[in-house]
């Protein structure tokens, strides 16, 4: 048993784990982070968020001088990639970031204990290394171990023909036909750096559009804006079978509900229908540790388990299974843990989808507000009437502001176009603050920007938008 007591261990070094371990240091908390892989950052970093944007500009990259430079006027001959500089440059970017951390934890003092991590009881955390297992005490212990993939019967992965999101960051040649079995961010996302790339991507979504959880109105813009460039979907359909014969997979595809089954054939197949909570091997029940109805660690509202001293945050609880949101929640456990008090608007999380152009959203639904009965009113805005998405020739897509018809506060916020992933923090903060439309309609936008569709949407509330 080591003898270094410690006030805090983080189980996981992902964006909720690495984050509470710089935010307890600064607090001046004795702090370890165990972390099985051999570089730290979790699975955002390393198989997740960040490689998937580096494939994503770069294949942007390359189907804009393809497709989008002539309009410009910009002329460059024939174009070609090199698959393997694109997953070098890759892999790169994932280096530097993991560095990054490595430099964070060694500037707060944080130590890194390599290994997997399993609490051995309350206050106890064994970590099994290389070559042994030792066993730390700590007054807290926090559980920050993100989510997997979630499997699908009659699927059987083997991260080279049938893919995670992760087999899908490292193919080694682009699929003829690359079939998505999800229609949710990672499936468009990484269903869109292969079509890029030259791949015939076709997406089998379960339910009756994509992109299921945001507003109706991004869907459905989205599906068009997708199915344009080249993707296809098929809706309301399920795979029931993929039997990967050596050179292809030959999946079977039925009605949702039933029916008459189809036989395609894949030369990769990405599965992609969710993530599940990671808490395998942690010892759970063991210490008592209660999960939720859906396999998720139950916490209170300062992120404690029914276990004292024992948190968790993040994916491995409920919520958003975001990256940021994890972050949020370790910010904000770090802070109870060193007597501080603190809060987050679940509803203030933003969520982006990567595709050309993006999709973001904030707060509410309308079919949300609809379900609860709330009253509201729209404002909607098109990129098209933008003087800068014009000069841009980016002009696809709109701002849909949703606000309370009585009190005008902003519930919800939706964007399809260019730079959504960043027009969306007006939006955010104006939940944040409790704006009201009106609030943003008359905060001066600088012209001729993006963000003016946000003013203008913001206008089209109250019925006065300018430039429609
Ligand atoms: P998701 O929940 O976004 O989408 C899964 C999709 O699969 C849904 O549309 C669902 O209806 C569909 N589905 C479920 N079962 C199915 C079946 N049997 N056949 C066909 N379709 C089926 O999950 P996804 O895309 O796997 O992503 C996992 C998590 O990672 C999500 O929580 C997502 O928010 C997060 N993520 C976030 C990113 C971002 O913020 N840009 C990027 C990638 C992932």
């Amino acid at each position: 048993m080591s003898q270094t007591p410690y006030d805090l261990i983080v189980i996981g070094s992902g964006p909720g784990g690495y984050v509470a371990a710089i935010r307890a240091a600064q607090l001046g908390l004795k702090v370890a982070c165990v972390e099985k892989r051999r570089t730290l950052g979790g699975t955002c970093l390393n198989v997740g968020c960040i490689p998937s944007k580096a494939l994503l500009v770069s294949s942007a990259k390359y189907a804009e001088s393809l497709h989008g430079l002539a309009a410009h006027g910009v002329n460059i001959g024939s174009v070609f990639f090199d698959l393997p500089t694109m997953m070098a440059r890759k892999d790169k970017v994932v280096k530097d970031n993991a560095s990054g951390i490595e430099y964070l934890f060694r500037k707060h003092k944080i130590d890194w204990l390599q290994g997997r991590g399993r609490i051995a009881a309350a206050g106890q955390v064994a970590v099994e290394g290389a070559a042994d297992t030792k066993i730390y005490t700590t007054k807290n212990i926090l559980i920050a171990t993100g989510s997997e993939s979630s499997p699908l019967s009659g699927i059987a992965v083997d991260e080279k023909r049938i893919v995670t999101s992760t087999g899908a960051l490292s193919l080694s040649a682009v699929p003829e036909h690359l079939v998505v079995i999800g229609g949710g961010v990672i499936g468009l996302e990484l269903g869109s750096v292969w079509q890029r790339l030259g791949a015939q991507v076709t997406v089998v979504e379960f339910l009756d559009r994509i992109l299921p959880t945001m507003d109706g109105d991004v869907s459905k813009t989205m599906q068009k804006i997708l199915d344009k460039q080249g993707m296809q979907f098929k809706l309301s359909s399920k795979v029931t079978s993929a039997v990967n014969d050596g050179d292809k997979v030959s999946l079977q595809i039925e009605p949702a509900a039933g029916g008459v089954a189809e036989k395609i054939q894949a030369d990769i197949v990405l599965l992609a229908v969710g993530r599940r909570p990671y808490t395998e091997g942690l010892g759970l029940e063991s210490v008592g540790v209660v999960l939720d109805e859906r396999q998720r660690i139950a916490v209170d509202s300062r992120f404690q388990t029914n276990v004292p001293g024992i948190y968790a945050v993040g994916d491995v609880i409920r919520g958003a299974m975001l990256a940021h949101k994890a972050e949020e929640e370790g910010v904000v456990c770090a802070e109870i843990l060193a007597g501080q008090s603190g809060h987050i608007n679940q509803d203030a999380i933003p969520g982006v989808v990567y595709t050309e152009p993006e999709a973001a959203s904030v707060g509410k639904s309308e079919e949300e507000l609809k379900k609860a009965g709330t009253d509201y009113k729209i404002g909607k805005f098109p990129f098209s009437a933008n003087g800068r998405a014009k000069a841009m020739n980016e002009t696809e897509g709109f701002v849909k502001i949703l606000a309370d018809a009585k009190t005008d506060r902003v519930l919800g916020a939706h964007i399809v176009g260019a730079e959504a992933g960043t027009i969306i923090a007006e939006l955010a903060l104006a939940i944040e603050f409790g704006a009201s439309s009106e609030d943003l309609a008359r905060t001066c936008h600088a012209h001729p920007t993006l963000n003016e569709c946000v003013k203008e949407a913001a206008l089209a509330v109250a019925g006065r938008a300018l430039h429609i």
